[in-house]
């Protein structure tokens, strides 16, 4: 049977500082340039989520977009839009918000949720049109 990925995108805009506490002000400014920027900002997110598995011969989905979109509204979306990531985002505290640091909580709230022979297979993170990270999981 053909395995087959497919992809949903979803979108959200949330604010964050990237910063450590223990270095100073200058520091930070240097490392992390407009994004230390002790006042916020934000961005606005698309995120890529590929699942993988084989066509189910019943329905001839590997999953249906419409179950892994309500899944990643729940485990990621409603947590994140709108909101703080530094200060408002349980699963993401004590880590700078880096758009890497970001993927790698990401997956960690949708790997176990998949249901059962579709698996997570990557995911990417959009910070702006220009940059973003890729995650297949591990280390
Ligand atoms: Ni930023």
């Amino acid at each position: 049977m053909a395995r087959v990925q497919v992809t949903r995108r979803m979108h959200f805009s949330a604010a964050h500082r990237l910063f450590r506490a223990d270095w100073t002000d200058e520091r930070n400014g240097e490392v992390f340039g407009d994004c230390a920027n002790p006042l916020w900002h934000g961005h606005n997110y698309e995120i890529d989520v590929t699942v993988e598995g084989e066509i189910d011969p019943d329905t001839g989905y590997v999953m249906d977009l419409k179950q892994l979109k309500d899944l990643v509204q729940r485990r990621v979306i409603d947590d994140v839009d709108h909101r703080n990531l530094n200060e408002q985002v349980d699963w993401m505290d004590g880590l700078n918000p880096t758009t890497e640091n970001l993927v790698v909580a990401i997956w960690d709230r949708l790997s176990d949720a998949m249901p059962s022979g579709v698996e997570l297979r990557k995911i990417i993170l959009w910070e702006t049109p220009r940059n973003y990270v890729e995650y297949t999981g591990g280390a």
